[in-house]
């Protein structure tokens, strides 16, 4: 097998597929309010091209799976693609992320069809914040979807929380006292310039040197999260000494993981994106005739990805050495 090596030596074994642009709710760091133009039904790949995309990658080595969207869980028949999926020889990981509104619904299926766990998003703890972020729908199904996956046995199950200035900071502490009781992961993400005008982004944009400072000021001693949910992500690991569960931090920005990059993104519409941030993306329809064919797809993948993103420069208000992606954060799946 010919492993999945870039030009910096990052070797890739994580793919994350977005199955859909759509949402059912529209938050502010990802979606414009009255929503977007979406994928027309037949541009969106089909389970079995999905699926050869995918035998085609992990025969080079790819080994985990993530499926994102838009909303994974508005595809109609998502078990059935993860069963597919599962049964896929050296595919030995199935993950979700979700904002989890259908999960309660779906939770205890998607495990029998072979999903291993879930990240659901929760920005904040309080209803009407939530309907100000999301814009629409209610916490507490998404705080029923949590407890249906755990029910399912959906774990470890992680919290995304997408930290925004001015908007949810003040809920730090409070995230970080739910590790305190519960065997759960919250992972603080900085809120990322993804396919938008900037002027909201930088005027919410906030760098988590902030959690720390939080933890420390509420008196938390911290220790390494070196037993942490496992994940090949990027999230840096931490606990508040004592704790049932850890926390996390996902830093793009103030600190960027790029030299650990170990992923590939396939749009719902059929495109590799080699690296979230970039314009670059290549066809994969046009890939679809051979297994060769696929195979020169993913070499290409690997000659064209970058070195890193340029997130930092933007914000030092610098000029980006070409041109960023234009895909919203709903079309590219995080
Ligand atoms: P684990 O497998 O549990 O480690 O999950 P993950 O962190 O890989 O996936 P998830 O979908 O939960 O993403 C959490 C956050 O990390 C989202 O905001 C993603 O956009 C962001 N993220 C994931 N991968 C990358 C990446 O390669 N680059 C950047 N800049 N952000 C990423
Ligand atoms: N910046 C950072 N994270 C984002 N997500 C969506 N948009 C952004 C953004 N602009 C997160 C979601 C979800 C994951 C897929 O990405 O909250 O948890
Ligand atoms: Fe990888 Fe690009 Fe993300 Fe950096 S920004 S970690 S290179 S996908």
């Amino acid at each position: 097998m010919t492993e999945l090596i870039d030009r910096f030596g990052r070797k890739h074994t994580y793919l994350r597929i977005s199955v859909t642009d759509r949402c059912n709710l529209r938050c502010l760091y990802c979606m414009p309010e009255e929503g977007m133009t979406f994928m027309e039904q037949e541009r969106l790949l089909t389970f079995g091209e999905i699926e050869r995309v995918v035998e085609a990658a992990a025969a080079r080595g790819i080994s985990k799976l993530r499926i994102t969207g838009g909303e994974p869980l508005v595809r109609p028949n998502l078990d059935e693609l993860i069963e597919r999926l599962a049964a896929i020889p050296g595919i030995r990981e199935i993950a979700l992320t979700t904002n989890g509104l259908l999960l309660e619904k779906q939770a205890k299926r998607l495990k029998e069809a072979g999903l291993t766990r879930v990240n659901i998003s929760l920005d904040t703890l309080d209803p009407a914040r939530f309907r100000f972020i999301a814009r629409r729908g209610h916490l507490d199904r998404v705080l029923d979807g949590i407890r249906a996956a755990a029910e399912a046995g959906l774990a470890p199950i992680k919290l995304n929380c997408v930290l925004l200035k001015g908007i949810n900071e003040d809920e730090i502490e409070s995230f970080l006292r739910m590790t305190l009781e519960q065997p759960l992961h919250v992972r603080f993400i900085e809120y990322m310039p993804i396919g938008h005008d900037d002027a909201g982004w930088r005027s919410h944009y906030l760098p988590l040197a902030r959690v720390l400072e939080t933890a420390e000021a509420a008196g938390f001693g911290l220790e390494l999260g070196e037993d942490a949910p496992a994940g090949s992500g990027p999230s840096e690991n931490w606990r508040i000494r004592g704790a049932a569960g850890t926390f996390g931090l996902i830093h793009p920005i103030s600190e960027h993981f790029c030299q650990s990059c170990n992923r590939l993104r396939l749009t719902a519409d059929g495109h590799i994106k080699p690296c979230l941030y970039w314009m670059d993306e290549l066809n994969v329809r046009a890939a679809l005739g051979s297994r060769e064919e696929l195979d020169a797809l993913l070499d290409r993948a690997m000659a064209i990805k970058p070195e890193n993103h340029e997130m930092a420069a933007l914000l030092a208000g610098e000029t980006l050495s070409r041109a960023p992606t234009e895909r919203r954060m709903s079309q590219i799946g995080g």
